[in-house]
C-alpha cells in the first residue's frame, strides 16, 4: 500500500526572522523568510520592534509558503512551530498564530525546540548533501548561539559545551561596530579577511575550562586595541582595515577548532556538522575541510538558507515529530529559555 504524504509548514518567529515553510515528507517544498531590516537602525535587533514586524509578517508569509508550494491549507497534515529559546514577544506571534490555525483547522500542533532544528535541518532531504550519521557533534554557531552538542539520535541530544556570554556572531557584530562596520557586521568581516593578513594583530584567546565558550574578553581586547591605536594614529582602522579584520577572524575560527578538536578528542567522534548563520563563514568552513584531510573528520554544512534561521529547519523536525505521532496540547506555552 502506498503510504500517504505528510504536508507539515512550519513557523519560526524566534528572533527577528519571520518565516514559514511547507514540507512535503523529508523535501521543502517552499521556504519563505521575511528579515527585518528596521534593526540594523539600531545596531542590534529591539525586542519591541522585532515582535510588531512579526505580527505584520506573518499572515503574509504564511500565505506565500503555501501558494509557493502549491498546496492548499486543508492539506496540511500538522503545524510545526518554534517554542523557544526566543525573544519572549516574537516567540509568541509564531505561537499564537499556529495554535490558532491548527485548532480552525483541526490537526496536530508540534512545539519545536529552535536549536534542535537547527541541527535537525541536516535531515532535510536535498541533492548533494549527505546526512551526518549517528552519533555526530554539532556545533551551532549564530548571532544567537554557540554550542557543541552530542547528537547520539533525532531527540537524543547532549549539550557538551555553550558560551558564557556572548555567541560567536555576536563577537563578530560587537567588533564589528567597534571598527565603524554596519550590522550585521559578520559578513563584512570575512569578505576583508580574504584580503588582509590573519597574523597582523594577534589577540588573545580567552582561557574558559572545557567545551564552553566566551567571547565578551575578545570583544573588550580589540576595543581597547583599537582605542589604543586611534590615539596614536587617528586613521589607524582606515589604514588597516583587512588587516584588522583577518586578524579577528583568525582569533575567532582559532577559538572555535580548539573546542572541535578537544570535543572530538573527549568523545573520539570524528562527524561533525555545523549550523547557525556564522556557518556561511569562509574561515570555519576552510577549517573544517583542512581538518578532513589532517584529521580525518567528516564534516557536514547544510545548504545557507537552512543555516539562518528558518522555518523550513522547523518543518523538518515537525515531519520527524510527526512520524513518532508527538503532538503537543493545545495549552503548550511559548518559552524563553528552552534547554535541549
Ligand atoms: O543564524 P542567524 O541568521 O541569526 C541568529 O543569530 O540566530 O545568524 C546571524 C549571525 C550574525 O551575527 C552575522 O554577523 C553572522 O551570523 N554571520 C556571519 C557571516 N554571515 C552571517 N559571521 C561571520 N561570517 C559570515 N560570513
Ligand atoms: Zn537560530
Amino acid at each position: 500500500m502506498k503510504k500517504e504524504n505528510v504536508y507539515i509548514l512550519g513557523i519560526e518567529s524566534s528572533c527577528d526572522d519571520t518565516s514559514a515553510a511547507v514540507l512535503c515528507n523529508d523535501k521543502i517544498l517552499s521556504n519563505v523568510v521575511a528579515d527585518q531590516k528596521i534593526h540594523a537602525e539600531y545596531g542590534g535587533v529591539v525586542p519591541e520592534l522585532a515582535s510588531r514586524a512579526h505580527q505584520q509578517n506573518i499572515v503574509p508569509v504564511v500565505h506565500q509558503a503555501l501558494g509557493k508550494a502549491r498546496i492548499t491549507k486543508d492539506q496540511l497534515s500538522a503545524i510545526a512551530f518554534t517554542r523557544g529559546p526566543g525573544l519572549m514577544g516574537s516567540l509568541l506571534v509564531g505561537t499564537s498564530f499556529a495554535k490558532s490555525l491548527a485548532f480552525g483547522l483541526n490537526i496536530p500542533l508540534i512545539d519545536v525546540n529552535h536549536m534542535q532544528a537547527h541541527i535537525l535541518a541536516h535531515f532535510i532531504d536535498e541533492e548533494y548533501h549527505s546526512k551526518p550519521p549517528f552519533p555526530f557533534l554539532a556545533m551551532t554557531i549564530s548571532g544567537g548561539h554557540t554550542q557543541i552538542v552530542k547528537v547520539s539520535n533525532y531527540f537524543d541530544m547532549e549539550v557538551l559545551g555553550e558560551t558564557i556570554d556572548d555567541a560567536v556572531g555576536e563577537a563578530y557584530d560587537k567588533s564589528g561596530k567597534v571598527l565603524g562596520l554596519g550590522y550585521p557586521a559578520g559578513p563584512e568581516i570575512d569578505k576583508r579577511s580574504q584580503l588582509g593578513n590573519p597574523k597582523a594583530y594577534p589577540f588573545t584567546k580567552p582561557k574558559v575550562d572545557g567545551l564552553d565558550f566566551s567571547f565578551s574578553g575578545l570583544k573588550t581586547g580589540i576595543l581597547y586595541f583599537v582605542q589604543r591605536q586611534t590615539k596614536a594614529n587617528p586613521n589607524f582602522v582606515k589604514e588597516n582595515l583587512n588587516d584588522i579584520c583577518a586578524s579577528i577572524q583568525y582569533t575567532i575560527i582559532g577559538i572555535l577548532m580548539d573546542k572541535l578538536k578537544l570535543a572530538v578528542k573527549q568523545t573520539g567522534i570524528k562527524h561533525i556538522a555545523i549550523g547557525g548563520g556564522v556557518s556561511a563563514n569562509s574561515g570555519i568552513r576552510k577549517a573544517l575541510k583542512e581538518a578532513e584531510k589532517k584529521y580525518g573528520w567528516t564534516t557536514y554544512i547544510p545548504k545557507f538558507e537552512y543555516t539562518t534561521d528558518n522555518a523550513a529547519m522547523i518543518a523538518i523536525v515537525g515531519y520527524l515529530k510527526y512520524l513518532d505521532q508527538d503532538f503537543s496540547d493545545f495549552d503548550v506555552m511559548a518559552t524563553a529559555r528552552l534547554k535541549i
